[in-house]
C-alpha cells in the first residue's frame, strides 16, 4: 500500500491510485467503466502498444516546439480536455478548477452538457471561452437554447457528440448503485469518503446541471436526471440534424464520435471543421475497436478536408506522439484529466499537464 501523503503522482496510473482514495465508490466506478465485457475500453489503451516509434539519432533536437493550432486556436501542444460529464462531483466546483488548469496550460478544456458548473462560471474561471459540447435532444427548442447561450458566453467552438443516441450498457453503474440504486448502499459509500464528503459534497454546492437546471425535474437527483436522458437523448438524430446543426452554428463545429471513413465523409459533407476519432471511452458500444486502430485509415482519407482529433486510451506523451504519426492533428484526454482532478485538484491537473508537454517535447 502506498503512503500517498509523501507519494509524489506523475503518470495518469498514479492520479487514479489517489483518485480511487478520495472518491466515492459509485464516482469513481462512473469514471473508470466501460460498456458491457469492458473489452473496447481495454482495447482503446492496449491497441497503443501494438504501435512502436522509430527511433532516430543525430538529428539536432535543440529546437523543439509542441505548439500548434487547433481549430482556430493557437494551442501549447496537440491536446484538448474532453467533455466529461459530473466532472463537478470529482473535485470542489470541478469543471471550474480544470478550466483554469487548462488555460494556465494553454490548452482547450471542454465542457460537457451535462457538466455541474454553467459555462458562465466556467468562462469566468478561466478568462477564456471553453469549447462547448452538446448532444441532440428531443426538445431542439432546448438545444437552440444552449447554443445561443455558448455563444452569448464566447464559445467559438462546438463539439456535437454523435455516438450517444442511446446510453450504454455499465454494468458498473448497476452495480455500484450509481443511478436507481439502493440509497443505503449509496450513504455506505459516501460515509466511506469524509473528505470527499466534506469537499465536495458540502462545500462544493450546488450540484445541479448548470444548464439543464429547467430541464431536470429536480436537478439534485441522479434519478430525474436519469429520467431525463432517458426522455431527451434523441435516438431518432441522423446527418439531416447535423445540416440543421450546421445551418444554426456560425463558429467552429466538431463532430465527437466516428469510427469509420464513410462517417467522417459524412461529418465532412455536412460542413464540420473537425472530427474525433473516439468510441466514447468504451462507454457506448461494446466490441467496437479502438480509435488508434483506425484512426490512420480515417486520416488518410479525409485529413485534407478536417482536422482529425481522436481520444480513447491516451495516457502520456509518447500516445499522443503516436496518434500524430498515425495521422491526427491532435487528441482529446479523458480519464486522466478527471483523475488528477479528483486526487489534487488544479494543481494536481496542472501538473499532469506540464508532464504530458515535456513527454510530448522529449
Ligand atoms: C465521458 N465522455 C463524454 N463525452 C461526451 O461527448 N460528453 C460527455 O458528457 C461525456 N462524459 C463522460 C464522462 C466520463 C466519466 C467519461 C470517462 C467519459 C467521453 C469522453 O469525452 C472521451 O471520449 C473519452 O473519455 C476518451 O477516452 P479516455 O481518454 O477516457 O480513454
Ligand atoms: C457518459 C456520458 C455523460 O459517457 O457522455 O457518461
Amino acid at each position: 500500500m502506498v503512503n500517498t501523503s509523501s507519494f509524489v503522482p506523475v503518470t495518469a496510473e498514479d492520479y487514479h491510485r489517489l483518485a480511487a482514495r478520495r472518491l466515492p465508490r459509485f464516482l469513481l466506478d462512473y469514471i473508470d467503466g466501460g460498456a458491457g465485457r469492458e473489452e473496447s475500453l481495454a482495447d482503446n489503451e492496449a491497441d497503443f502498444r501494438l504501435y512502436r516509434l522509430q527511433q532516430r539519432v543525430m538529428r539536432d533536437v535543440g529546437d523543439v516546439d509542441t505548439r500548434t493550432a487547433l481549430c482556430g486556436r493557437d494551442v501549447a501542444m496537440p491536446l484538448a480536455l474532453a467533455p466529461i460529464g459530473m466532472a463537478g462531483m470529482m473535485a470542489r466546483r470541478g469543471e471550474a478548477q480544470a478550466a483554469r488548469a487548462a488555460a494556465a496550460a494553454g490548452v482547450p478544456f471542454t465542457l460537457s452538457t451535462v457538466g455541474i458548473c454553467p459555462l458562465e462560471e466556467v468562462n469566468a474561471a478561466a478568462g477564456a471561452p471553453c469549447w462547448f459540447q452538446l448532444y441532440m435532444l428531443r426538445d431542439r427548442g432546448l438545444v437552440e437554447a444552449l447554443l445561443q447561450r455558448a455563444r452569448a458566453g464566447g464559445c467559438a467552438t462546438l463539439m456535437f457528440t454523435v455516438d450517444l443516441p442511446v446510453v450504454g450498457m455499465r454494468h458498473r453503474d448497476t452495480r455500484s448503485g450509481m443511478l436507481g440504486g439502493a440509497p443505503l448502499a449509496k450513504a455506505r459509500q459516501l460515509l466511506a469518503r469524509p473528505r470527499w464528503l466534506y469537499d465536495v459534497g458540502l462545500r462544493g454546492k450546488p450540484h445541479r446541471f448548470g444548464h439543464l437546471v429547467e430541464a431536470v425535474a429536480d436537478p439534485n437527483d441522479l434519478d430525474s436526471y436519469k429520467a431525463f436522458v432517458d426522455s431527451q437523448f434523441d435516438p431518432g438524430v441522423t446527418w439531416k440534424d447535423i445540416e440543421w446543426l450546421r445551418s444554426r452554428w456560425p463558429g467552429q463545429l466538431i463532430i465527437k464520435g466516428v469510427m469509420c471513413v464513410a462517417d467522417a465523409a459524412a461529418a465532412a459533407d455536412c460542413g464540420a471543421e473537425a472530427v474525433v476519432v473516439s468510441n466514447h471511452g468504451g462507454r457506448q458500444l461494446d466490441g467496437v475497436a479502438s480509435p488508434v486502430s483506425v484512426l490512420a485509415a480515417i486520416a488518410a482519407a479525409v485529413g485534407s478536408r478536417v482536422e482529425v482529433l481522436m481520444d480513447g486510451g491516451v495516457r502520456s506523451g509518447a500516445d499522443v506522439v503516436k496518434a500524430l504519426a498515425l495521422g491526427a492533428d491532435g487528441v482529446l484526454i479523458g480519464r486522466p484529466w478527471v483523475w488528477a482532478l479528483a486526487a489534487r485538484g488544479e494543481r494536481g491537473l496542472a501538473d499532469y499537464l506540464e508532464t504530458l508537454r515535456r513527454e510530448i517535447a522529449v
